[in-house]
């Protein structure tokens, strides 16, 4: 697995946690599926799925955020709203250029490093305040 779950990423949430676990998982399938040289239909089809099932994941995510009345919630929401552009502009590359060696690098950071990131510091101070708050 080029892109591993770390149980330090959980935020104590199951839900969020499992969908986190999913999100993952469907990276590490994007991946190599680019490095494999794999079909354009194949990398289509996980962008696709790894599209649709992050904006529910993040919607969710958000009205949760927006439920507790969050203090963070526009700060936390702008960051998802630019992992969406990101995505998008990565599929547009791809659909130009296909999984060229620059698209893969480029997905590993607009994406993979991406959520780590997110999730280990924008989710789980979230996580921490709805701990604080049951
Ligand atoms: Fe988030």
């Amino acid at each position: 697995m080029l892109f591993p779950w770390d149980m330090n990423l959980e935020i104590g949430n199951d839900v969020i946690d499992d969908q986190h676990k999913e999100i993952f998982s469907r990276a590490n399938k994007l991946l190599s599926a680019m490095a494999d040289g794999k079909g354009r239909e194949e990398v289509d089809k996980v962008v696709a799925f790894l599209t649709n099932y992050v904006v529910n994941h993040f919607s969710e995510e958000e009205s949760l955020m927006s439920r507790h009345c969050y203090s963070d919630y526009s700060r936390h929401k702008n960051q998802h709203a630019q992992f969406i552009n990101n995505v998008s502009r990565l599929k547009m590359e791809f659909e130009t250029q296909g999984a060229t060696s620059d698209l893969v690098i480029q997905t590993k950071k607009h994406v993979c490093n991406w959520l780590r990131d997110h999730i280990s510091k924008t989710d789980k101070a979230f996580g921490t305040f709805l701990k604080n708050k049951s």
